[in-house]
């Protein structure tokens, strides 16, 4: 899968994207990442990406040609060239690169539609994504109507950019990818079932005087994983009740929770 980034502040990814798995997982070329420097693509010798909003008012927005043609640079021509890099093993051919399913765009901004797992999940299917980074007061609306497909923000609260945000949704989806992480820790892993994990331990047995539940260290595979569901139960209970009402809940789930003091009805309550 192939990630391409354009920001006006490319140094800020250098750190999260070459690190721990997302580098493993470059190295391994399971995945690509391009960051492009908007500012490159603005051809005044200043290389001016912004300018003062028409209407006035504070602040300032991201100027329409130069993301227009880093959008476009990325998007046209730089396709085939992933597409054939991928086909190692036998000729390039034009199937390759009309088979694509197509890059998707995305802008990142604190007015987007919230991301989640489920929209992380999506992203995944996808062979190639376009993260615009916004700045300043945003982007010229004209490249928001032509060019953009989609609009995300990573939660309710205002970042002085786009480019953190534009690392969590690289994060979240790269890991999806296959070989990027072994497919058992994404099948058990908190929201995915849409519960919140399990408490987990390893050794020692006792660490300051606390011990670990001895369930996990009997043997009894259906013990461990009864209590481990329980667990889970229980926890989203306390923390996230809200999750409860889309979960995947069995009888013998539901029966717990009610031992707790949930409800169905009444399911932002807490025990
Ligand atoms: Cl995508 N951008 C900015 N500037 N702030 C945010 C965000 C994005 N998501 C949450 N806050």
């Amino acid at each position: 899968m192939r990630f391409d980034i354009l920001t006006l502040f490319p140094g800020m990814f250098t750190g999260p994207l070459t690190e721990s798995i997302i580098k493993r997982a470059v190295h391994a070329s399971l995945i690509s990442i391009g960051i492009h420097d908007i500012r490159t693509y603005a051809i005044d010798k200043h290389h001016t990406a912004d300018d003062a909003p028409y209407g006035g008012g504070a602040g300032m927005v991201m100027k329409a040609e130069p993301l227009a043609a880093a959008l476009r640079d990325v998007t046209a021509e730089k396709l085939a060239s992933w597409r054939v890099d991928r086909v190692t093993d036998r000729a390039p051919d034009s199937h390759a690169v009309t088979s694509s399913p197509g890059h998707h765009v995305i802008l990142m901004t604190p007015a987007g539609e919230r991301f989640t797992q489920s929209i992380a999940d999506e992203l995944a299917g996808y062979d190639r994504l376009v993260l615009v980074c916004g700045h300043y007061e945003g982007i010229d609306e004209r490249v928001r109507e032509a060019l953009i497909d989609r609009e995300l923000s990573i939660g309710d609260y205002v970042l002085t950019g786009g480019e953190l945000a534009a690392m969590v949704v690289v994060d979240a989806v790269a890991r999806l990818v296959p070989g990027v992480i072994d497919a058992e820790s994404i099948g058990e892993e908190s929201h995915s079932a849409g519960l919140i994990e399990y408490p987990h331990y390893t050794r020692p047995a006792i660490w300051e005087g606390r011990e670990v539940p001895p369930v996990l260290l009997s043997g009894h595979h259906g013990q461990v994983a009864q209590w481990r569901r329980q667990q889970q139960l229980r926890r989203t209970l306390e923390r996230r009740p809200d999750l409860l009402k889309r979960a995947d809940l069995t009888a013998a789930d539901r029966n717990y929770l009610q031992s707790l003091g949930w409800s169905p009805e009444n399911h932002h309550e807490l025990a």
